[in-house]
């Protein structure tokens, strides 16, 4: 196991009626006047924000409202929301909803004492980390991006079509409100995006040469197969309470790197997904689905143990100890079942995607300073799993 550190200190409050707590803890941390940041209307459809400003209204903190984040959200905003925070004295902003609403917000929080562009956070992140940001809190709709509990914020550069996520410690929610009634009335296809999601963000650190890491190696397994189990029930009946209330919880596991500390992790089909949603605006969990089993085609042999173990121990397969490669290659095909399971896209003609725009994203994804902690992706590798995907 390598050495780490790990501090994700931000205040969870789960269950049914807990936005009623959103005053209380604005205060906790510090906040006199709010920014309330939120998307196209879904939370005024489904009571996440009526109870958000019922709570701020009872504790006597006054607010201002940016509605409009865009799934895949854009700089623009961004820029729109610092400015209104400076003009109106904020101190604190509250997202509500999923992980656009919620980077969205950490971004104006990184950009609100900063000087300069907050796209600077982005473009020098490895020289340039953020270390002053408003506070921010959650009220999270969707179990997916886990931003509840994440450092990142990912933000697409509407002048270049860069998808990219800057953040550090200080951009993690100061709190995070999860009431699975919120998550109830999230669509079948966006739901399935979500499980996609928060699956591949366990895999993303699964898939690692990292020796001695037992206690994660079962973390992760135990959060895969709780949401393959639960995925199923909420699929069948979207108000099942009980099933969104695991995975709301996996969501934010999966990604607050409790499950990913002391080994090393991969995030390539993340940063090659990023590309997809920024070209084609698809949903996050979607790009996913069609990129990570192509990946996984494209780098098994590099530790076939590793995929082998995957195989057995969270898809059931049974060990072939004379041909461990068909055991992978097994667990591989089961994973693309559960995905069609869910009804997610399988290839990029799927997602609307054209050959003839590979090249370009290929480029852009050049662009990083590298990709893959597993197996290390240049041009020609991310060419061939674009390919692989068609
Ligand atoms: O705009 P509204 O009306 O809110 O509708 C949203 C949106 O259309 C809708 N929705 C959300 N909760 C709902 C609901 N509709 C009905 N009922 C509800 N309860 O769902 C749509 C998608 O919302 P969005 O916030 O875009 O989804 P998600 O949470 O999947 O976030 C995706 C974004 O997060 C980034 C992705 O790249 C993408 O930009 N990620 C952020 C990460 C992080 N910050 O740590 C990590 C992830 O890997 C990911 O990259
Ligand atoms: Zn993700």
């Amino acid at each position: 196991m390598d050495n780490f550190d790990f501090y994700a200190p931000t205040y969870f409050a789960f269950g049914r009626g807990k936005e009623k707590d959103i005053g209380k803890l604005v205060k906790k941390f510090g906040g006199t006047k709010v920014l309330i940041h939120y998307g196209g209307g879904s939370v005024k459809r489904n009571g996440a924000y009526d109870g958000a400003v019922k709570s701020l209204q009872e504790a006597g903190i006054p607010f201002v409202e940016l509605p409009g984040v865009q799934p895949n959200p854009r700089s623009g905003l961004v820029y729109k929301g610092i400015e209104l925070c400076r003009k109106e004295g904020v101190d604190f902003i509250l997202a509500i909803g999923g992980g656009s609403s919620i980077d969205s917000s950490k971004a104006i929080a990184m950009g609100v004492p900063y000087e300069g562009d907050f796209w600077d956070f982005y473009k020098y992140r490895s020289t340039m980390p953020v270390t002053k940001a408003l506070p921010v809190g959650a009220v999270v709709t969707i179990a997916a991006s886990g931003s509840e509990g994440s450092r990142g914020a990912v933000i697409t550069n509407e002048e270049n079509k860069l998808k990219w996520s800057a953040g550090s410690d200080v951009t993690r929610p100061k709190f995070a409100i999860m009431n699975p009634e919120f998550y109830c009335s999230l669509p079948a296809y966006q739901t399935a995006c979500g499980i996609t999601d928060i699956l591949i963000h366990v895999l993303e650190r699964y898939i690692s040469d990292s020796q001695n890491v037992e206690l994660t190696d079962r973390m992760c397994e135990g959060v895969m197969k709780a949401v393959i189990n639960e995925a199923p029930k909420v699929m069948k009946d979207l108000q099942n309470y009980e099933a969104r209330a695991n995975l709301m919880w996996a969501g934010m596991i999966a990604h607050n790197n409790i499950l990913g500390v002391g080994r090393v992790q991969d995030w390539a089909s993340h940063d090659i997904e990023h590309e997809l949603s920024s070209w084609y605006d698809c949903a996050h969990g979607a790009g996913l689905a069609v990129i990570c089993p192509a990946w996984m085609k494209y780098v098994y042999r590099h530790n076939i143990g590793r995929f082998a173990q995957l195989a057995v121990r969270v898809w059931g397969c049974e060990m072939n100890f004379d041909n461990p490669e068909e055991t992978a290659l097994e667990g591989i095909s089961r994973f693309e079942q559960f995905l069609k399971m869910l009804n997610m896209p399988m290839t990029l003609a799927d997602l609307g995607a054209k050959e003839e725009d590979i090249p370009d994203m290929v480029a852009h994804l050049g662009l990083r300073s590298s990709v893959g902690g597993f197996v290390k992706i240049e041009a020609k590798d991310a060419e061939a799993i674009f390919r692989l995907a068609l």
